[in-house]
């Protein structure tokens, strides 16, 4: 039997440099067997560790259509994601997972899909609009709105224009601080409400990034006809086992964990205000 506690080794076969504080690594797991069974969605995560350190979740950036191996975006913020950032293409780091609810791209099948993403919120929703621009004509409309505090915090720079010559696929970027070169929107993600449509009472919304970008987002969502059940939102809570069992990432009776982190805005509404802490 598969024992969820055991990191499984891989390598790091490439690493690129999203902003001055972002990496996205691609990896293989070492053990062929492992790897065939490793089958994982957008909107899942894995616990990323190296042996002796300590782990972290971390979002799945990649889709599974693009082959076997696994990307996934750090952001150097503490002691462990800055010695992830020390690695280099070759060395070995440890993965467990995929554990967590994928954003559920079939309920989107022949609707309006809209993406939302502050900062480090794109790479969870990269594999999910990879898996969608792959099967493009199951969907209709297809809105990407991304925000950044500024050009240099954009992650993916090279993917975004290609995603924005797709069939009715358009990607909206804006910066809170833009610098010399910039020649886009100004203005926190709500701002490019303006730019396209967004009115749609049967659209589906997939929504990350940082909590206080929640709250605005979903009442903007809500204004503009979304249903409270077709808007998702992926959280953030400290994990420790990723799998149900230690508590750590409990908000009232849901474990992120386990119960998420893909929720949709119905079924969070629903807790008590005091363990929102977001909303
Ligand atoms: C489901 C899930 C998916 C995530 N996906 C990604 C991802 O794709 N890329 C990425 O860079 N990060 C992601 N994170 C956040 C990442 O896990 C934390 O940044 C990481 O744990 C920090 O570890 P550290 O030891 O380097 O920092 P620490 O030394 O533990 O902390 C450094 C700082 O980060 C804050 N922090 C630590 N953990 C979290 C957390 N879970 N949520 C919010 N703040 C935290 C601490 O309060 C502190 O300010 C995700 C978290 C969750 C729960
Ligand atoms: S991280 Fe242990 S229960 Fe969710």
């Amino acid at each position: 039997m598969r024992n969820e506690y055991i990191p499984r080794p891989a390598i790091i076969k490439s690493i690129k440099i999203e902003t001055p504080d972002t990496k996205t690594y691609r990896v293989i797991f070492k053990d062929k067997i492992f790897a065939r069974h490793f089958n994982y969605k957008p909107g899942q995560f894995i616990q990323v560790s190296i042996l002796g350190i300590g782990e972290c979740p971390i979002s799945i950036a990649s889709s599974p259509t693009q082959g076997r191996f696994l990307e996934f975006t750090v952001r150097a913020a503490g002691r462990l994601t800055r010695l992830i950032h020390q690695l280099n293409a070759g060395d070995r780091i440890y993965i467990r997972g995929p554990y967590g609810n994928p954003f559920p791209l079939n309920r989107a099948k022949n609707k309006d899909l809209y993406f939302i993403a502050g900062g480090i919120g794109l790479p969870p929703l990269r594999g999910v609009i990879v898996s969608a621009l792959k099967k493009r004509a199951n969907f209709g409309k297809i809105r990407i709105l991304y925000g950044a505090k500024t050009p240099d915090e954009l992650c993916f720079r090279d993917e975004l224009d290609s995603w924005n010559r797709a069939p009715d696929t358009e990607v909206l970027l804006t910066v809170d601080k833009p610098d010399k070169n910039w020649k886009g929107n100004v203005g926190v993600v709500t701002t490019l409400w303006n730019k396209t449509n967004m009115n749609n009472s049967s659209g589906i919304a997939f929504v990350c990034g940082p909590p206080i970008m929640f709250k605005f987002v979903v009442d903007k969502l809500l204004a503009s006809g979304f249903k409270d059940k077709n808007i998702y939102l992926t959280l953030e809570r400290y994990m420790k086992c990723g799998i149900g069992k230690c508590g750590h990432c409990n908000i009232g009776e849901k474990f992120v964990c386990t119960d998420g982190p893909v929720f949709d805005y119905h079924s969070i509404k629903e807790l008590p205000v005091k363990e929102r802490v977001i909303f």
